[in-house]
């Protein structure tokens, strides 16, 4: 059952977190971990240890600390070389989800003293409708609804895109909303009367660094709408890969417009479970053209496709 036992935190310990039975709620696991902070950093290794057995929602928060420790390292070096004499430089790590691995990243860059950072993601505030008999509506930004969750269950909202990828999550599910019922529809509706809680879904520890740490930020931010020329270092971590065609081709002028002259995308995706290869590709923006100056593992898996859909060649 997708999520079982672990709806209710005084089921969340220690031990529960290494030794996972079931795939978590990610988004109970996350406010617990806001509220717990002694326990986020197992919470959020439980959340990628079982992640790919978690169809229970598109928008879960796949990460966790040290995820990119190498990258992080082979940025603070690139940044001296390839944007040498620059006064101030900006590093945007966006899709950051929690934004756990953006305070990796500024831990391995802080040295840079002329370097300022924003971690941002699209979904940064959730909130909890709490209904009738232990269900909850959960909203993303925009207020759109994105799971209903009870004792022990997720029912993913948009179950006619998972049939296809999760015929036997889809079929659950649908059992399952067929056992709410009449609730079902209203909660959906959006009828059902529920108090609203609000869930900060930044990593305690972002928080914390963005309180003492003039340099370092956290925003929301939506990729294919960023700021032009508002950066000189964009970082997409894992956010791309599982997005069609049609969406990243539409997304990557976005980015590189984001880009000031001469500036830095880094795309790529890994550790998809703990200690699993990073790949990525760092791209230099020279004039007009694209030019992918460093990469690691085999590179950003949509490399080609980017640099033949801006490049033109
Ligand atoms: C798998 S997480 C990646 C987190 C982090 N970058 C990492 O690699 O560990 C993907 C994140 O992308 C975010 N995302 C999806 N679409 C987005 C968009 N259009 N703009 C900004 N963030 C987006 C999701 O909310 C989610 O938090």
């Amino acid at each position: 059952m997708i999520g079982r036992g672990i709806s209710d935190f005084a089921g969340v310990t220690v031990q529960r977190c290494d030794t996972l039975i079931g795939p978590p709620l990610a988004y109970d696991l996350l406010d617990d971990a806001t509220r717990r902070p002694d326990l986020s950093d197992a919470l959020i290794q439980a959340i990628a240890h079982e992640m790919s057995a978690d169809h229970s929602s598109n928008n879960i928060r796949r990460t966790y600390r040290g995820r990119y420790g190498e990258l992080d390292r082979d940025i603070a070096g690139l940044i001296p070389k390839l944007l040498p004499d620059q006064e101030a430089i900006t590093l945007h790590d966006a899709g950051a989800s929690n934004a756990i691995t953006s305070v990796d990243l500024f831990e391995a860059i802080r040295h840079l003293s002329q370097v300022t950072m924003v971690a941002s993601d699209f979904q940064t505030t959730l909130r909890s409708v709490a209904l009738q008999d232990g269900w909850r509506a959960i909203f993303g930004a925009s207020l759109d609804l994105l799971q209903i969750v009870g004792p022990g269950i997720v029912l993913p909202v948009q179950l006619r895109r998972r049939f296809r990828k999760s015929p036997l999550v889809w079929l659950k599910t649908r059992l399952l909303a067929a056992r709410l019922g009449p609730q079902a529809q209203d909660i959906l509706s959006g009828i059902a009367p529920g108090q609203i809680r609000e869930i900060d879904l930044f990593h305690p520890k972002a928080r914390t660094l963005a309180q003492s740490e003039p340099r370092f930020s956290l925003q929301s931010a939506d990729l294919t709408t960023l700021p032009a020329g508002s950066t000189d270092v964009l970082r997409v971590m894992n956010v791309l890969f599982k997005w069609p065609r049609r969406h990243r081709i539409e997304v990557y002028p976005a980015l590189i417009k984001a880009l000031k002259p001469g500036g830095l995308l880094i795309l790529g995706s890994g550790g998809i479970r703990v200690n699993k290869h990073v790949r990525c590709t760092v791209f230099r923006l020279e004039g007009r053209r694209l030019i992918p100056v460093y990469e690691c593992g085999d590179g950003f898996e949509n490399r080609d496709e980017i640099l033949a859909h801006w490049n033109g060649t």
